[in-house]
């Protein structure tokens, strides 16, 4: 990873004045960044993909390639505009472009819709200039006839292909203008009738659905109209070319929008069929006023290709992900083991309870330890106290001082649940702020779970946010938030800002919680944060920059867990997917199951518990001991490796495997689970993936996971082409294999 990600620092960038190429590369070659000025063609490529638009014979900037990489030596054409079929179909909505403004006659979904102040909205794009970056291309669009620019920031990841595209809008009339739609990208995929689409879909408790459909004339729009990401769609697809629905073969598209708030993303097959990515901010209820000389902003909108089916794109993104987007990349650190008090105390926490518990999640090998809701103000359940963030003192007579250092004292560091974004009308902060929540003025305020939403776009209410929050983790030592956000908008107006203003809370909303995150992690950068929204409710590229982890879901049952884990880790990291083994039944299902397959469910992300440990048995606490430390020797491999998802949980299969194999191919990792067994059959045989086939790798089961007939030691061959054959009967059975380098 290290060499790779020395590679990324492109440094050469010159002008080949003689053949009108302008480019810029790194040492190696691997990533080259250029300029065709004979054909007017911008070309990226990197890893194994070719990006390339062009200016077409219009002045619009037309998409031409993106797919497999191409030879150095091939020369893409001038980009030419669709020519259109009959007067219905003119060349302005047949014509592929980059980033369309709606003018025209342009019937397909645009990049951008605006309306001036005399009533005019028609917008129409032209290529002016661009410059080159090192990793990429900034190029400046304008309007035929008005000053307004739009600059769109092309960069380029040199170990993934995976492109990052955002927009610059920028005023520069002497009057104001309304935007009403701003996309950050539009992704054109090459024609073809035969595309597939995957998006993931959800509510509480049930996220991280994979959703399968064709790709059809008309328009699927995944979104949130929520404020923030949402569990319903989560703004990640996939596009697969072809019939056949093979993980690991054949060509997919797929992107991932890097924002918190009201987003869309629509999915076009349009009359002349041709297909469609268009997404940024969600274009319903949006109005964005731009002054004279202001500028707009849109997330980055991440887009790549593979050849190596669904999942080769993860193992793309999961990539991605780790070296470029998370807070600590390209070396986030590993995962600790968690203790989170949530289900096994719930509102209900205080010293001595909270110590005990501790005592016990020290002795199983946990490695920090985090107290959950119901701390602070007069929090007895969810009818008060968010917005008063002072230590409770009946729960915590001397703070949290004496619970912080006991924690200490068991070996582990300390993390605590915050809900900085919300307020319960029965709190001291509404007593005192009650224009400070989103409301329409004079209308009902819809509360959710009881608590109303701060309205962080005030700049009076991000600094009281950042204020509390800094000086939470100013007076104690902590090492880690767990940012929680349990309702979504209603009435989300802001009636503080200027008629014609109000609007803009849906970016100013998120663009101040970033800051706040920016802020807080730059004053405490040892402190570690998780993203949680009543589990996955807000996961995306954007708070991945500020989070280190994810809440998955609150639904802990282990059997639902591998589907719901499997759908995750098509868009996201598994080192960032926190899993928490709880008590059985499960409260979710009622549904019972060993603590082994807990364990081994848990394992295939970042392992936590959250199980009531006062009603454990020795038995248990040995079990757990065994399986932590198992997992601590194979977590770098699970959090960061390489993921194969050899047999699918999706669609209620009857069996799930998984496999991560590290970045030197010198440790591997198998988890097998059995939903039911059924007449007596067989466990399906497994094929490995991803292993050194010269290699001789030693095969190490957990606990008492057994495979028939399988050799102690064998050939990277022999376990991806012989594969294992796991013994798994009964219902709810789980085992874990671990493949070893045979020579360490
Ligand atoms: C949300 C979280 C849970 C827990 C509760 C506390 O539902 O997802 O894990 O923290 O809030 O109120």
């Amino acid at each position: 990873m290290r060499d790779r990600l020395n590679r990324l620092k492109l440094w050469a960038c010159f002008l080949l004045l003689v053949t009108g190429i302008a480019s810029a590369a790194t040492p190696d070659g691997s990533a080259h960044v250029r300029y065709d000025a004979a054909n007017r063609v911008f070309r990226l490529d990197a890893a194994d993909i070719t990006y390339a638009f062009g200016v077409n014979d219009r002045q619009e900037l037309q998409t031409h390639y993106w797919g497999g990489r191409l030879q150095e030596s091939d020369t893409l054409p001038a980009a030419k505009a669709g020519v259109g079929v009959a007067s219905f179909e003119a060349p302005d909505n047949s014509t592929l472009q980059e980033f369309a403004g709606w003018g025209e006659g342009m019937y397909t979904e645009p990049a951008i819709k605006m309306t001036f102040p005399d009533g005019n909205r028609d917008l129409v794009l032209h290529y002016v200039s661009h410059t080159i970056r090192n990793d990429g291309f900034v190029v400046t669009l304008k309007d035929i006839s008005r000053e307004v620019f739009v600059e769109l920031h092309y960069s380029l990841d040199a170990a993934t292909g995976v492109l990052g595209r955002s927009a610059v809008i920028v005023n520069r009339t002497k009057a104001p203008l309304t935007i009403e739609q701003a996309a950050a990208a539009s992704w054109n995929l090459p024609p073809g009738n035969d595309y597939r689409l995957r998006y993931l879909s959800g509510r509480w408790a049930a996220e991280w659905t994979l959703n399968e459909q064709k790709v059809a004339p008309g328009k699927t729009v995944l979104e949130s109209r929520r404020g923030s990401t949402g569990h319903q769609n989560n703004p990640w697809f996939a596009i697969e070319r072809g019939e056949s629905r093979d993980e690991e073969t054949g060509e997919v598209w797929f992107g991932a929008l890097a924002w918190s708030g009201s987003w869309s993303i629509s999915v076009e097959q349009d009359q002349l069929r041709q297909v469609r990515v268009t997404g940024g901010f969600n274009p319903f209820d949006f109005a964005y006023r731009l002054a004279p000389g202001e500028k707009l902003t849109t997330p980055v909108f991440y887009g790549g290709y593979s050849h190596d089916g669904v999942g080769g794109a993860s193992r793309l993104l999961h990539r991605f992900e780790v070296s470029r987007i998370l807070p600590l990349a390209p070396y986030p650190r590993p995962r600790p083991v968690v203790y989170n008090s949530w289900e096994a105390t719930e509102f209900k926490v205080n010293e001595p309870g909270q110590e005990a518990l501790a005592e016990k999640a020290a002795s199983i090998g946990v490695e920090r330890f985090v107290m959950d809701d119901g701390w602070f103000g007069q929090r007895k359940d969810d009818h008060a106290g968010l917005g008063d963030w002072y230590v409770n003192k009946d729960k915590f007579p001397n703070g949290l001082k004496p619970l912080i250092d006991k924690v200490h004292a068991l070996g582990m560091d300390f993390g605590l649940w915050v809900e900085p974004e919300m307020v319960n009308p029965d709190s001291d902060l509404y007593r005192k702020h009650p224009d400070w929540v989103l409301n329409f003025a004079g209308r009902p305020r819809t509360e959710l779970r009881n608590q109303l939403v701060l309205n962080l776009a005030r700049s009076d209410v991000r600094d009281y946010v950042l204020g509390f929050l800094d000086d939470i983790l100013k007076q104690n030592d902590i090492a880690f938030l767990k940012w929680d956000y349990n309702r979504n908008w209603a009435e989300p107006g802001w009636d503080a800002a200027a008629t014609e203003d109000q609007k803009k809370v849906y970016v100013a909303y998120v663009e101040n919680l970033y800051s706040i995150l920016r802020e807080l992690r730059a004053r405490h950068p040892k402190v570690e944060i998780e993203s949680c929204s009543g589990g996955g409710g807000r996961v995306d590229l954007g708070i991945m920059h500020f989070t280190d982890e994810i809440w998955t879901s609150d639904n802990t049952d282990p059997f639902d867990r591998l589907s719901m884990q499997d759908g995750f880790t098509y868009a996201y990291t598994p080192g960032i997917m926190m899993a928490w083994v709880t008590d059985s039944p499960n409260w979710v299902n009622k549904r019972t199951t060993s603590l082994e397959y807990r364990f081994l469910s848990s394992m295939q992300g970042s392992l936590g518990v959250g199980a009531n440990l006062t009603t454990w048995t020795p038995e248990d606490f040995a079990v757990a001991k065994e399986m932590i430390a198992d997992y601590k020797q194979v977590r770098e491999t699970v959090q960061h490796g390489e993921l194969y998802r050899l047999i699918s949980p999706q669609g209620g299969s009857e069996y799930s495997v998984t496999e991560s194999v590290s970045e030197d191919k010198r440790q591997a990792i198998v988890f097998a689970f059995l939903h039911s067994s059924q007449k007596g059959y067989p466990f399906p045989n497994v094929k490995l993936r991803g292993l050194d086939a010269e290699r001789q790798y030693k095969l190490r089961p957990m606990r008492d996971a057994k495979a028939s007939g399988a050799p102690q030691v064998a050939s990277g061959a022999y376990w991806m082409s012989h594969g294992l054959d796991v013994v798994l009967r009964g219902d709810f059975q789980a085992a874990g294999f671990v493949l070893e380098d045979a020579s360490r």
